[in-house]
């Protein structure tokens, strides 16, 4: 009997409102509805009053807290489940029809294998929930470089979270119209409710978690979690690993990489892009504040997690950022790390596993230098200095939108994009890497990019210092083969008339007594000057076994204290048994592509090789 209402319900509100076009989008949602079962299915609108109104019944729920008016307008903690905190690498699924697609980067299981897996997980999945449909673009509306997915979801967190990162809604429908590509994304918290079956402040599944993706139909399902990029399919699983496949098909490069404006106080804007692992300070680097020394320089953010970048009628490549907001790490964020940052969280934000201050405000660890006495953590627990652990989970976030970035560049919502001069790769590492390389060319660019490593930090996995290659800041995010992915790069740099330059940097490099050498943070404008000089072609380098340097007066040190020739020697150094070893690694890296690997790169490594012999 409860089944056969809840199917009439289901059949009450399935029909989409009016304004909805789109046939092949209505039959979708009706396909999906009838699998996972949802007691009602919700068209969302995008409108500031649907957000009102959703957080409100979160805050009802449970699921969300509301923060003080005072300290925190318009702003909310979720605490998710202590199982369900961050991006599972090894619940994530790329199911290319052939493994040898799929390549050694990604998990894969057979596709019909695993529709059947999913079919069962999904059948039912949403009963006692409502279904949201939230239509989405990826990218400014109706840009040529955007594009349009649509996620299914019964996760209220996530549809609140989506109208921060993305422009969903009605206008993103219309850019839809009657019948335009969609990505299809389904996400189910894989937690159905009985009749009268209280829920949990933040559902999920405790047994099943899966993020799977299928390159042939470009769709998206995942399973069993709320939380970030395992939820918010627009960012890792759209932005990066479907769009990364589609780049390929179409010409065009899906990049984690921010995306900065560099302004010099007597030239043309310079736009650069760059890519880092996780945990190597991306939205730092990306909202960077000169050092006073360096007057005049402005810096300016376009995107602080991906860019989509397609190549312009004038030869050079433009580039996007697809997102529309920030969901950032929060511990390690201060007035002393990223004052633009915490500029940006005064209001209008969701945290996601920080710490409640007794007056409704929040706090993680690394915000001030002494902790407030009392917090609740982020499980709900009572909290002292000396509780022995941390009062913010170390992935705790803050979702929040790019608009109250205060060094927003003015163009970035420009449907056009911005030309980039410049793609920088960088990766945490104590030893090895020099502060700064500029490729030679771009093969030998590509070359640098593909071997990049960093090192993991305690935070991330337990084990300190374990270094990781990463190539091209994609290890997690690749949607294909990375043999052909490296293909892919060396072809865009051939048909591209006037390609970005190719840098490689290291802000993490130690002394002998583990001490860092560089001083990071704004100080890294430093650097920036003389990657955008270089691309002014105003800038003097050297050669060196790598590629091309700055020598120790081509860099701008002007009131900097410490920053000796002897230390800046060691910051460059190149140690020759180090870079044998290094080789080596390389070596490793590729025999995992085999007959995938482009032919170029051996002629690479043998020069590098000889450089070092
Ligand atoms: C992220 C990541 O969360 O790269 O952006 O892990
Ligand atoms: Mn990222």
């Amino acid at each position: 009997m409860k089944q056969t209402a809840a199917a009439a319900r289901i059949s009450e509100t399935q029909g989409a409102p009016d304004y909805v076009q789109h046939e092949k989008l209505k039959a979708w949602v009706r396909e999906i509805a009838q699998l996972t079962k949802p007691d009602d299915i919700y068209w969302c609108d995008g409108s500031q009053a649907e957000y009102d109104r959703l957080c409100n019944e979160m805050v009802r729920a449970g699921t969300l807290i509301r923060l003080s008016a005072e300290k925190r307008p318009n702003s909310f903690l979720a605490r998710s489940d202590p199982d369900d905190v961050a991006r599972m690498e090894d619940r994530t699924f790329v199911c290319s029809k052939s493994k040898d697609e799929a390549g050694p980067n990604n998990n894969w299981i057979e596709p019909a294998e695993m529709k059947s897996t999913l079919n069962k997980l999904f059948d039912g999945c949403m009963r006692g929930r409502t279904m949201y449909v939230i239509p989405f673009s990826m990218g400014p509306l109706g840009s040529h470089i955007s594009h349009v997915g649509v996620e299914l979801t019964d996760s209220p967190y996530v549809v609140a979270s989506m109208r921060i990162m993305t422009r969903m809604g009605r206008d993103a429908l219309n850019v839809l119209g009657t019948d335009s590509f969609f990505v299809p994304c389904v996400h189910s918290v894989g937690m159905p409710l009985a009749a009268g079956q209280k829920d949990v402040p933040w559902p999920s599944n405790k047994k099943e978690k899966w993020i799977v993706h299928f390159p042939e139909e470009k769709s998206i399902w995942s399973f069993g979690s709320g939380y970030g990029g395992n939820a918010l399919l627009g960012k890792k699983c759209f932005a990066l690993r479907i769009a990364s496949i589609m780049a390929r098909e179409q010409g065009w490069l899906a990049e984690h990489m921010l995306i900065l404006g560099i302004q010099p106080p007597d030239g043309e804007k310079q736009y650069i892009a760059a890519a880092f692992p996780s945990a190597c300070g991306k939205t730092n680097l990306a909202m960077l504040i000169p050092p006073k020394a360096l007057n005049g320089w402005k810096v300016t953010t376009i995107g602080e997690d991906i860019a989509w970048i397609k190549p312009g009628k004038d030869g050079r490549l433009y580039a996007i950022n697809p997102e529309a907001g920030a969901f950032g790490v929060a511990p390690g964020t201060s007035q002393d790390t990223n004052p633009n940052c915490l500029a940006a969280l005064g209001s209008n934000v969701i945290y996601t596993n920080v710490a409640l201050t007794p007056d409704g405000d929040v706090w993680w660890e690394g915000m001030t230098k002494t902790p407030p006495p009392k917090l609740t953590d982020w499980q709900g627990k009572e909290w002292t200095p000396d509780s022995g652990r941390k009062a913010a989970h170390p992935n705790a976030r803050f979702t929040v939108h790019s608009s109250q970035i205060p060094c927003a560049d003015p163009d970035w919502e420009n449907p056009n994009g911005v030309p980039i001069s410049a793609f920088l790769f960088g990766g945490r590492r104590s030893t090895t890497v020099p502060l700064v390389t500029e490729a030679k060319d771009w093969t030998s660019g590509v070359y640098l990019a593909a071997t990049m490593a960093s090192e993991t930090t305690a935070a991330m996995t337990g084990a300190q210092g374990v270094v990781r290659r990463d190539p091209f800041a994609m290890l997690p995010f690749c949607g294909y083969h990375f043999g052909d992915y490296f293909k892919h790069w060396l072809e865009i740099g051939a048909k591209v008339p006037k390609p970005p330059k190719i840098f490689g940097v290291n802000w993490f490099r130690l002394d002998e007594n583990g001490k860092f050498l560089w001083p990071g943070f704004g100080e890294n404008m430093r650097v920036l000057k003389w990657i955008v000089e270089r691309c002014l072609g105003r800038a003097n380098a050297v050669e060196t076994p790598l590629g091309r340097a700055p020598d120790f007066g081509d860099l701008d040190l002007g009131g900097m204290t410490g920053m000796t020739q002897e230390k800046f020697t060691k910051l460059m150094s190149l140690d020759k048994d180090l870079w044998r070893k290094e080789l080596q690694d390389h070596d490793a890296l590729f025999n995992d592509l085999k007959d995938k690997l482009p032919g170029a790169f051996k002629a690479q490594r043998d020069a590098l090789a000889n450089n070092f012999g």
